[in-house]
């Protein structure tokens, strides 16, 4: 190891959206790591609710003025944009036993495509321990308050996603 290099990783994920369990987890690897570069996969398979520019811009916007923290945007092989972009390690969060085995897969096989590049584990709060992109998602559109479970700058593109529904006065009156 060379001594005062700088240890890059990266956090992939699809990141639709952001919430506060990813950034428990982004600020547990500052800890350790001197940057972390935020890196969302373009999957042309999935349907988002948010497209890649407008996930690139949530997390800039919550990670504004943090210089440590990079976002990008990768498709192809993980560890290849790893080894790309300097980075070493590979972050990702274990919330429950049940992420356990899927994880391990994808550690394994990323070790066997790139031994350079480890895997490092981080266990979120346990507050967080339940919360997934999917759930906020759906608590959201059905009128659920994710106020604590995700940055304000998500709970704002929320609402533009998914505009309230008219008041109960408003429903009568546009009926008439
Ligand atoms: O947040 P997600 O959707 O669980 O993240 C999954 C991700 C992006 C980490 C994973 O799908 C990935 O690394 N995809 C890149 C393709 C790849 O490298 N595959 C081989 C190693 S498993």
């Amino acid at each position: 190891m060379n001594p005062g290099a700088r240890t890059m990783a990266v956090y992939p994920g699809s990141f639709d959206p952001i919430t506060n369990g990813h950034l428990d987890i982004i600020a547990r690897g500052l800890s350790v790591f001197d940057e972390v570069t935020i890196a969302i996969l373009v999957n042309a398979e999935k349907q988002p609710l948010f497209t890649t520019e407008e996930r690139q811009d949530i997390i800039r916007e919550a990670y504004a003025g943090e210089s440590r923290v990079k976002v990008d945007t990768f498709s192809g092989l993980l560890v290849d944009y790893a080894e790309k972009i300097g980075a070493t390690v590979i972050v990702r969060g274990l919330r429950a036993i049940s992420d356990f085995e899927y994880e391990f897969q994808m550690a394994l096989m990323n070790r066997h495509l790139n031994p350079r590049i480890e895997t490092v584990f981080m266990m979120p709060a346990e507050r967080y321990s339940y919360l997934s992109s999917r759930l906020v998602k759906e608590v959201f559109q059905l009128g659920g308050d994710v106020h604590e479970l995700v940055p304000p700058v998500v709970e704002r593109r929320l609402r533009g996603k998914y505009p309230a529904p008219p008041a109960p006065a408003e429903r009568r009156r546009r009926r008439t």
